[in-house]
């Protein structure tokens, strides 16, 4: 027994002084990378006997020669630590350093969070979160808009190497032209040089950025007259984008239907309001854009005038009748209304307020007819003066009256012109004028061609149902046919005068050429000689 230990411990000694220089176990590579879940093989290499390698995977050896043994490691899918080689050297057992394995895994998943719709010019946060991934030194992670790098992070300094989360948050100012884009989380985990390169990306989430920064504003009236319609506008100006706008309307709590309409930034709607009830009602418009909810409040008067009858005593009537001229209102009226009866011109009559029955008295003139009598009532509503009015014609009836200007006492016509008779009267209804030349009727208005028997006196009478007026009208021709004889006369006369003259001239000369003839005879003469030529050679010819 004593020769046992000390043999042992000779040969241990020795072992370990012969292994201090010679003996050695490995594990082969030394860092392995392996996907989560996936397989590795690790080469054990010793100079001692019964290479074996300790690790918690499954382990199945793959090969083996004189100074190594390989050994696949199978489903590495949890982190555990402590893999390494041993071999029985003479010594006893000797261990390798420990592998250092690195198990990578591509993220489980990523998630950005949810955004809400978003204002424009206000700061919203994204939120990016990788669940599962390893080693997380290695990863990447990269927010993208659109194709536009919102932010790019990496994770150096992180040391754990089992599968994590990360999260990684960004703010961003949303944007008018953010609108429809889409936001996404990309991954790259990079193993290079002696691993791959894993790329992910997120579900995209679209951006949905909204400018509503104005207030709405509503167009209509602040008078409404009681059943009468008038349409309103409610406007979201510079809003986008535009057409995602609506719109919500009531009028005297009451909803109404509109029509929206989109112009480059600026959105509206119409409607149509109408109230039967007298008062001041609310008009409302509520805007709503993506987050933004807006409203607008406007009041509306609501009016009613009366509706009103006008009465003209008897519409028709004869001079000196009076005639009473009635104005009533009725229906629903806002308080505060006045009724007046008016002319053209002037008014006649005003009643007091709210009062609902004016009557006015005319005693009907000649200048009477056709009159036009108004009714009008009054309201002021809130400084602002509302009318209503109706109006009616009087009609007087009144007997002829022949006037001068129509028919006058005297006419001058001219002989051979073509003109006509007229004679009209006043008078209503219209009097029929007749009128007689020498007990003949005579046929007024009818073009004629003046003679000289159409001199005259004209006896008219204008009649109507009322009365009568008569005139005589003188009319005068005036001659031209003397005049021209007169001329012609004229004419003729001075041919005869010159006819007559020519004839005393020629016997003159005859007498005198008889005279010389004789004279001759007695007692020649030079200067007779040429005075008398024509006379003379007349002579010899003879
Ligand atoms: C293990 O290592 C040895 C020595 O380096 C080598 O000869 C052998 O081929 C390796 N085996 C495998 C399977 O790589
Ligand atoms: C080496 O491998 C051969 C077959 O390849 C096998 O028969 C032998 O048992 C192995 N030796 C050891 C020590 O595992
Ligand atoms: C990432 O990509 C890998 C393959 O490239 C896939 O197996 C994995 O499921 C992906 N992860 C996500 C979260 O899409
Ligand atoms: C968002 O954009 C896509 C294409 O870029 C388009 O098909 C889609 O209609 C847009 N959506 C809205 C609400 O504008
Ligand atoms: C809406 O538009 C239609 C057709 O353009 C029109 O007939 C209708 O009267 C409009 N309604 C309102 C409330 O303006
Ligand atoms: C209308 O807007 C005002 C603020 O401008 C708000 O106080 C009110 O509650 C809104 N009314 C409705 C009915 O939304
Ligand atoms: C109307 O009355 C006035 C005075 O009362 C009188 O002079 C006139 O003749 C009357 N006219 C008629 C057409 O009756
Ligand atoms: C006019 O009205 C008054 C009072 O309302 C009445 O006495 C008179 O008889 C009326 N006259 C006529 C012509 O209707
Ligand atoms: C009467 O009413 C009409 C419209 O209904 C208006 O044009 C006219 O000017 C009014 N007349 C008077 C005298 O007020
Ligand atoms: C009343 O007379 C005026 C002219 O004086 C005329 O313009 C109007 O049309 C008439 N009204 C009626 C209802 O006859
Ligand atoms: C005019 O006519 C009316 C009705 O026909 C008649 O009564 C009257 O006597 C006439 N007057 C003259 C002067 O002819």
């Amino acid at each position: 027994m004593q020769k046992f230990i000390f043999f042992f411990a000779v040969g241990a000694w020795a072992v370990t002084q012969g292994t201090a220089e010679e003996d050695y176990v490995e594990i082969w590579p030394p860092n392995p990378m392996v996907e989560f879940g996936g397989s590795l093989d690790l080469n054990c290499t010793s100079t001692c006997e019964h290479i074996g390698i300790e690790s918690a995977y499954t382990k199945v050896p793959i090969g083996n020669g004189s100074n190594w043994k390989a050994f696949r490691l199978s489903n590495v899918n949890f982190w555990a630590a402590g893999t390494l080689c041993y071999a029985e050297c003479k010594t006893g057992q000797k261990k390798s350093p420990k592998a250092n394995i690195i198990i990578y895994k591509s993220p489980e998943i990523i998630e950005l969070d949810p955004v809400p719709k978003m204002e424009v010019d206000k700061p919203y946060k994204l939120t990016c979160q990788v669940f599962g991934v390893a080693p997380i030194r290695n990863l990447t992670v990269t927010l993208m808009k659109g194709d536009e790098q919102l932010l790019i992070k990496t994770f150096e300094n992180y040391t754990q190497t089992r599968a994590d989360a990360v999260v990684v948050n960004h703010t961003i100012i949303a944007q008018e032209d953010d609108y429809n884009k889409t936001i996404t989380c990309q991954t790259s985990l990079d193993l290079r040089p002696r691993g791959p390169l894993l790329k992910n990306t997120s579900q995209g989430i679209s951006l949905w950025t909204f400018d509503f920064a104005k207030a709405p504003l509503l167009h209509a009236g602040l008078f409404l007259e009681a059943g009468t319609p008038m349409k309103m506008t409610c406007d979201a100006p510079e809003v986008s984008p535009a057409r995602e706008a609506t719109f919500g309307l009531w009028f005297a709590g009451k909803p109404l239907t509109s029509n929206t309409t989109v112009m480059e930034g600026l959105a509206s709607a119409q409607a149509v309001i109408a109230s039967s009830s007298v008062g001041e009602h609310e008009l409302f418009c509520m805007v709503s854009l993506g987050p933004v909810t807006k409203n607008v409040t406007k009041m509306v008067n609501v009016f009613a005038l009366p509706n009103l009858m006008l009465q003209i005593g008897s519409s028709e009537a004869v001079v000196n009748q009076t005639v009473n001229i009635t104005c009533s209102a009725g229906g629903s009226a806002s308080p505060g209304f006045k009724m007046q009866i008016t002319d053209a011109g002037k008014t006649l009559a005003t009643g007091k307020v709210d009062e609902r029955f004016l009557q006015h008295a005319v005693i009907a003139q000649q200048e009477d007819n056709e009159r036009e009598f108004i009714c009008q009532v009054i309201l002021i509503v809130d400084g602002h003066t509302k009318k209503r009015n109706i109006s009616q014609n009087l009609t007087v009836f009144y007997r002829p009256q022949i006037d001068d200007s129509k028919c006058p006492h005297a006419l001058t016509w001219k002989e051979g012109s073509t003109t006509s008779f007229t004679c009209s009267a006043l008078g209503n209804p219209t009097p029929t004028v007749q009128c007689w030349k020498d007990g003949r009727p005579y046929n007024i208005g009818e073009p004629q061609l003046v003679q000289r028997e159409h001199g005259g006196i004209y006896h008219c009478n204008a009649t109507n149902q009322y009365g009568f007026d008569v005139r005589d009208v003188t009319v005068h021709v005036e001659f031209y046919q003397p005049n021209i004889l007169a001329i012609t006369m004229g004419i003729l006369a001075i041919a005869v005068i010159f006819l007559s003259l020519g004839g005393l001239v020629f016997y003159n000369n005859r007498k005198k050429c008889r005279i010389y003839h004789l004279w001759k005879q007695q007692q020649p003469q030079a200067r007779r000689d040429t005075e008398l030529l024509p006379c003379l050679n007349h002579t010899t010819n003879n």
